[in-house]
């Protein structure tokens, strides 16, 4: 059965979130000024009730936001994809916890099989033979009901779960070109039951990147803490991007949450940098706070018209409010012993 045949999934609570981020990335993939493509959020999104309880939530701002976040820790995953050797045998994770609907796998792919031919001919002036692929491995982490739905739309394939081997999407790639090699594996369990960071198909030998977009703010701070000490001993030196609420949205995003069955239960209290030190991170290389902060002012302010444009601008040249925004960190967890 083709996703489209399905009957309509449902889902409750924090897990009908990822319908909203779902709908941004499809709405985006229809736009003509879009940041990225997903046919995969296009082709999930019929397949699942819109709960009503998110219509006051998600609106033409929400769309952008969602949008623009879901095309900047793109970027960020792919700037650190670059750092790492690209020589024979080498592979790297990339972890999204509370992965959601997300389609990061596949797109991903498509954007690394895009610049191979690019990778070719830098190769072609030193060596005759083709860009060495790198296996990527994807770890989707969710709570059950959303990993049954992935499983349902087709994301894993059995083999993929049974043996870890490498597989495609059974979804269109972006550019139809042959895909580039991974796996894809889903974890089914709470974030916060911290026995995951030894499942299997984690290897803390590689290097990896956690994206935990959308997702710290629905959990109590502590457990924050807790998964981010847990990533930091047993992956030394490893990136991890999400994304946190400062105090200038918080009032509004907790009323929409609320109502949605998934309440946010923490903000950070201005500044924004302050986050760094609360959670021992330091700034990854090339996405310090700043540049964050000139990039959503460039790549979504401006797609809401010339007044939200320059209103933002200058509201960002208020360092008091500056301080109170929501946003991107990009980090590296430092590790105990630099931070005891
Ligand atoms: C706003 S959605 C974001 C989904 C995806 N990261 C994206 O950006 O499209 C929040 C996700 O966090 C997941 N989530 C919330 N609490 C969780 C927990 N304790 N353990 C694992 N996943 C959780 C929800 O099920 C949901 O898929």
């Amino acid at each position: 059965m083709t996703p489209t045949m399905m009957p309509k999934l449902q889902l409750d609570g924090v897990a009908s979130t990822a319908i909203m981020t779902l709908r941004a990335r499809a709405e985006e993939h229809r736009r003509r000024d879009r940041l990225f493509e997903d046919p995969w959020a296009e082709t999930w999104l019929p397949c699942f009730e819109w709960p009503r309880s998110l219509d006051a939530w998600y609106g033409r701002y929400t769309q952008g936001f969602l949008a623009y976040r879901a095309y900047e820790i793109d970027q960020i995953a792919l700037d650190f994809l670059d750092q790492i050797p690209n020589s024979e045998g080498t592979s790297a994770q990339i972890v999204e916890l509370g992965a959601g609907l997300s389609s990061r796998g596949p797109r991903l792919i498509g954007a690394v099989t895009a610049r191979a031919p690019l990778e070719a001919q830098d190769q072609s002036e030193t060596a005759s033979s083709a860009p060495t692929r790198r296996h990527l491995t994807f770890v989707d982490l969710d709570l059950p009901a959303i990993i049954d739905a992935r499983r349902r739309l087709g994301v894993y394939t059995p083999a993929a779960e049974d043996t870890r081997e490498s597989a495609s999407s059974a979804l269109p790639t972006h550019s139809g070109t042959d895909a580039h090699p991974y796996t894809q594996v889903a974890v089914e369990c709470s974030v916060t039951d911290l026995a995951w960071i030894e499942h299997p198909a984690l290897d803390p030998e590689v290097p990896t990147i956690f994206i935990a977009e959308g997702l710290f703010y629905y959990l109590p701070e502590t457990d924050v803490r807790r998964i981010l000490d847990a990533l930091r001993d047993r992956f030394p030196n490893t990136a991890i991007v999400f994304d946190i609420i400062g105090m200038l949205e918080f009032r509004g995003a907790r009323r929409f949450s609320t109502r949605a069955g998934a309440p946010i239960q923490w903000m950070l209290p201005p500044p924004f940098e302050s986050v760094y030190p609360r959670f021992r991170l330091e700034p990854l290389p090339g996405w310090p706070p700043s540049r964050l902060l000139d990039r959503v002012l460039e790549l979504c302010w401006s797609r809401f018209g010339r007044t939200p444009a320059l209103l933002s601008r200058a509201l960002a040249n208020i360092s008091v409010l500056r301080a109170q925004r929501s946003g991107i960190v990009a980090a590296r967890l430092e590790s105990r012993s630099t931070t005891s």
